[in-house]
């Protein structure tokens, strides 16, 4: 768990990862505030590998809620600079997730790939071939702003039910074009996205996506399914599967400790790709367990950090990470 590891040109310095966690503290506009500063920078004192932003909007209209953080617009670059810079000051590599939140985005410009409502949500409008690129062109345009802010991960958020994974499943595309149907065309809308972000993202950098890797419901997205998807991104230059399940109707469905650890590693086996496992992990144990039997390369723990920012000094109690200023505070010393 406290080993390095490296994707192109960045080093993680140890496996822990937070998850992108919405903080609904951002303004009206998308800006951060000194919550952000405060919360992220935290968890890098405390000594987080990777510290994944939360989704973060590439459209005004694709907020989770009215105070997600922005990157629909060159503004927003200078404060997400400023949380990259007290994140990788204090140790940590830093990412940020790029997100549309489609049918189930706060406000009343739902859009998706069909005219399917998400249960309690008004019936989005299906977006036109001509919408689609010009949505394509706004996370080329986050890509570009997340590299001008320093980040050093980019994610795409292609699970819980969002635009991408709207795409991908059967359950909530139901278009006749080329983004519709088969297989091949339910997922062309997220490789657009890819080579969008491409585009502008540098190729020394790592490209994450996230993904659900199952529905958990008739007629939605498999395990073998998401396999395949990774195989084609991998094959596309993407250099970390982060990997969650659920969201395209029901809630997640959380069995107990690592419940999704056989789903990330079904990727890592199947797709030979870096993967992030994440769900209920809560202990050093199990986060342990998962890295050293090659279940996953990277552990995320979301609940558990917002708990403790300090999970991994106090996993690491006799390791060199503590900051200079708590040594008093290490245990048994
Ligand atoms: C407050 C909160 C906000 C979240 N926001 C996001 C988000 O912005 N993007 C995302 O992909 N997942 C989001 N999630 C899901 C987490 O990233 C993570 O996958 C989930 O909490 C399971 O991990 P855990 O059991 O360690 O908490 C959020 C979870 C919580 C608790």
């Amino acid at each position: 768990m406290f080993t390095p590891f490296k994707v192109k040109s960045v080093t993680i310095p140890n496996r822990v990862v937070m998850p992108p966690m919405c903080m609904y503290s951002a303004t009206e506009d998308g800006l951060i505030t000194d919550w952000h500063l405060v919360h992220y920078g935290s968890r890098a004192v405390g000594g987080v590998g990777l510290i994944i932003l939360e989704a973060t909007a590439v459209e005004k209209r694709g907020r989770l809620s009215g105070n997600d953080l922005g990157i629909w617009d060159d503004g927003h670059i200078e404060g997400l600079r400023r949380i990259v810079e007290v994140c990788q000051a204090h140790g940590s590599a830093v990412g940020i997730q790029i997100a549309h939140a489609g049918r189930k985005a706060w406000g009343d410009e739902l859009v998706a790939p069909s005219a399917l409502a998400f249960p309690g949500f008004a019936v989005p409008h299906a977006l036109s071939r001509e919408e689609i690129k010009e949505t394509v062109e706004h996370w080329r345009q986050a890509a570009r702003r997340a590299q001008a802010a320093g980040f050093d991960v980019l994610q795409i958020h292609g699970a819980h039910g969002y635009l991408i994974h709207e795409f991908l499943s059967p359950l909530s595309n139901q278009r006749t074009d080329e983004y519709g149907g088969s297989f091949e065309n339910r997922l062309r809308f997220l490789l657009e996205v890819v080579e969008a972000v491409q585009s502008e993202w540098p190729e020394d950098k790592p490209l994450s996506v996230r993904l659900s890797a199952v529905d958990y419901l008739e007629g939605g997205l498999t395990m073998e399914d998401t396999v395949e998807i990774s195989r084609v991104l991998k094959a596309k230059g993407v250099d970390l599967m982060d990997i969650s399940s659920g969201g395209i109707l029901s809630a997640r469905i959380e069995t107990g400790p690592g419940y999704q650890v056989p789903f990330a590693e079904a990727v890592r086996k199947g797709a030979k790709i870096p993967t992030i496992a994440v769900g209920l992990i809560t202990t050093a144990e199990l986060a342990q367990e998962i890295i050293a039997n090659g279940r996953a390369d990277f552990v995320a723990l979301g609940r558990e950090l917002l708990r403790n920012p300090y999970w991994v000094l106090q996993a690491a109690a006799d390791k060199e990470i503590w900051p200079k200023q708590y040594e008093r505070a290490i245990p048994g010393r």
